[in-house]
């Protein structure tokens, strides 16, 4: 599937953030807890390698408890990690937040060391409306329009805890197809740069075989075990009534109201891929790429002059 993939502010944010990083203790990640593998920043983690994280699983409303769980044990498990699951509903989001990173940096904290924290994040994880609970106060901007930049915020959480807010930043190249497909389908990267129809067919194919009852039950499916995505997205578009004057249905209607179920969780929780998932499909998009740069390096490699060619030629052997 095409996903024109348009960075943004790429470039500035991670020099604001390069630049910001020798003063930082912990660096802080907001991941889509339904799409914990895609929604994870390969910039920031090559940007942050020595640093020690908190993985937040935002939107863990919407996600599968039980993946969400897998993720959690998954990221724990990686060297000076913490993880957390989070959604917007948390009442106290700053007393989790704080302990995580103190337990991170026991060395820290007091008025003479404070725990100097920065938190990034992919466009729309929900960096925003958890900075606006951690503030109490709606004063950071929120929006549904991915790459909208926003300055620095310094915020202190407690007197000895300071918090450093980063624009949403994405990565020079996607790597993983499957990725591509699950920013799109989560709001991740913006509307002009996918095909809905697409997304749609790639999102039920995804959710189909962990969670086909939970599609059978919203839209009223029969036997649709043995249809393809295709078909699938036309009786959800004949269900919901996005029709065509003659009847016929209009995908893309019935195209954007599934990826509207899926985002505002109509469909239950659910959850894109889970962490072994995610490492095969990085396992190959890290292969693919690792042969397009042998291909590209050929064709870039300067060809020998014809002289020498011809030189060659006349020195070899009559056959
Ligand atoms: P950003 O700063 O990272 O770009 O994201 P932002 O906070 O603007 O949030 C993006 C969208 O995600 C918002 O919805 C927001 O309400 C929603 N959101 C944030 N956290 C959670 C969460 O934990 N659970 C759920 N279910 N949704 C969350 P929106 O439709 O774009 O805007 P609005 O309806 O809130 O106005």
């Amino acid at each position: 599937m095409a996903i024109q993939w348009f960075p943004g502010h790429m470039h500035s944010t991670r020099k604001a953030i390069a630049e910001r990083l020798p003063e930082i203790d912990v660096v802080i990640e907001l991941l889509d807890a339904r799409l914990p593998g895609s929604s994870a920043n390969p910039l920031l983690a090559e940007l942050t390698a020595a640093k020690p994280k908190l993985k937040l699983l935002n939107k863990q409303d919407l996600a599968d408890p039980a993946i969400t769980a897998l993720w959690l044990d998954h990221l724990q498990s990686q060297a000076q990690t913490q993880a957390l699951a989070l959604d917007a509903s948390e009442a106290a989001p700053a007393q989790k937040l704080i302990a995580a990173c103190r337990a991170l940096v026991p060395g820290r904290g007091g008025m003479v060391k404070p725990v100097r924290v920065m938190i990034c994040g992919i466009p729309n994880v929900g960096k925003s409306t958890l900075i606006n609970s951690l503030l109490g106060q709606r004063s950071a901007k929120t929006g549904d329009e991915p790459g909208i930049t926003k300055t620095e915020q310094r915020i202190a959480l407690a007197s000895d805890f300071i918090l450093y807010d980063t624009p949403g930043m994405l990565w020079p190249r996607l790597l993983v197809p499957e990725g591509g497909e699950h920013l799109a389908a989560s709001g991740g990267i913006g509307r002009n740069a996918y095909d809905d129809v697409d997304v749609s067919l790639a999102l039920l194919g995804r959710v189909r075989p962990r969670y086909a009852d939970r599609l059978a039950t919203r839209y009223k499916l029969k036997d649709m075990a043995a249809a393809d995505d295709e078909a699938l997205l036309t009786a959800i578009g004949r269900q919901r009534g996005g029709l065509l004057p003659g009847g016929k249905v209009n995908l893309q209607k019935a195209a954007e109201m599934a990826i509207h179920d899926f985002r505002s969780g109509a469909w239950g929780r659910i959850t894109l891929e889970t962490p072994e998932e995610f490492a095969q499909w990085l396992a190959a998009g890290l292969a693919a790429d690792a042969q397009r740069q042998v291909r590209q390096a050929s064709r870039r490699a300067p060809k020998p002059p014809q002289r020498q060619l011809d030189a060659q030629a006349d020195s070899e052997p009559p056959a």
